[in-house]
């Protein structure tokens, strides 16, 4: 039986299993040259995926109702009609949620199992990990001695940033939602100092303390009121970098916040948006530099991981509800 998971209908505000339908597909046949037949093994999922479920415009098109989801997924050749992929290879790709299909390699990446966990290439060394990578050193351009706050510090993103600000010899801030993120991002990731949000019911209190400089570059991976209270603290030359507003990805509403902008005129902050896949011409680099540190020991990465296809949508839905810490994984 080869299983594929779609999606049945447009999520109103938080989305639930209702939302996905897991239906039969036929096995896959190669047809032309250039394609390969791939079994997942390791599929990510990513907030990202919530913008996609929603009819709006955006930097990538909607997923079309009773189509598969797709997203980054690392998947073993199990045959192939091109010659430069063998069966037994394992690749990474942007696929659908299939258990088994036919391929174009065009697109594939060859990724080697004996260098790192399959789910790396989906995490630190993937799409998160360059995320934090260019984020952090293109736009935050962090200095040592300076204040980083990184908010959803003990996710996928988040752990990186804050690693690679302690590597720039930074005072390092995480904000997570759990006592046992709090711990690890202070005890495993070496983080200065970390926030429980949930159980911080004064954050500009807190703030006040943790940050006793202010903050100089602040990474934003969840925006709401937790980057409304961060955002007071920013020093003259402040760098915000927006990566993501998981807070804001189900809201029903356009919410409402602080103005900003005489903050950002006082403080002459900088604030910007920031996409990774602007920085696709410089992935290598990204790539090259963060299995280097990992190597050497001065990075360290999660997995939370998930067996079982049908337990895609379940652990989607997890990441609204913090249930990760690092990378978040089904495998098959
Ligand atoms: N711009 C880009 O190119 C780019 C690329 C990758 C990711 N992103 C964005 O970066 C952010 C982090 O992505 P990731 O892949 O590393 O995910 P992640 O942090 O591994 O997982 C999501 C985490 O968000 C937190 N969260 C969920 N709902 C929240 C809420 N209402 N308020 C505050 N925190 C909440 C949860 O942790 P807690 O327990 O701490 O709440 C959850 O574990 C996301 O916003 C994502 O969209 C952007």
């Amino acid at each position: 039986m080869n299983r594929q998971i779609l999606l049945k209908s447009r999520p109103v505000g938080m989305p639930t299993e209702d939302n996905f339908e897991i239906t039969e597909t036929p096995e896959p046949e190669i047809k032309k040259e250039g394609e390969v037949i791939l079994e997942a093994r390791v599929i990510s999922v990513d907030p990202y995926l919530r913008g996609r479920m929603n009819d709006a415009k955006s930097y990538v098109p909607p997923f079309q109702i009773d189509e598969p989801i797709s997203g980054g997924m690392v998947a073993k050749v199990l045959d192939s009609n091109d010659p430069d992929l063998q069966a037994g290879d394992f690749v990474l790709g942007r696929l659908p949620w299939i258990e088994r299909q036919t391929a174009k390699t065009e697109g594939l990446t060859k990724v080697d199992d004996s260098l790192a966990p399959l789910g790396y290439y989906l995490g630190i060394l993937g799409m998160p990990g360059l995320t934090a990578y260019f984020g952090l050193l293109d736009i935050g351009r962090p200095e040592a001695g300076e204040t980083v706050v990184v908010s959803g510090g003990a996710g996928a993103v988040g752990s990186v940033v804050g690693q690679i600000a302690k590597i720039k010899g930074c005072h390092v801030v995480g904000i997570a939602g759990s006592d046992e993120k709090v711990r690890y991002m202070i005890d495993e990731l070496h983080f200065d100092q970390g926030i429980n949000y949930h159980k911080t019911s004064e954050m500009k209190q807190t703030l006040d303390v943790v940050c006793p400089y202010g903050v100089d570059v602040y990474f934003d991976n969840v925006g709401g009121e937790i980057s409304d209270a961060v955002l007071s603290f920013m020093n003259i030359g402040a760098r915000i970098i927006i990566c993501g507003q998981i807070a804001l990805y189900n809201a029903t509403q356009q919410p409402v916040g602080p103005r900003i902008q005489p903050t950002l005129l006082t403080r002459r902050a900088l604030m910007q948006g920031f996409l990774v896949g602007d920085y696709a011409s410089r992935y290598e680099e990204g790539t090259h530099t963060l299995s280097k540190w990992l190597k050497q020991g001065k990075l360290t990465y999660k997995q939370t991981v998930v067996q079982g296809f049908e337990n895609l949508p379940e652990t989607f839905l997890g990441l609204f509800k913090g249930e990760n810490i690092g990378k978040y994984l089904v495998e098959i």
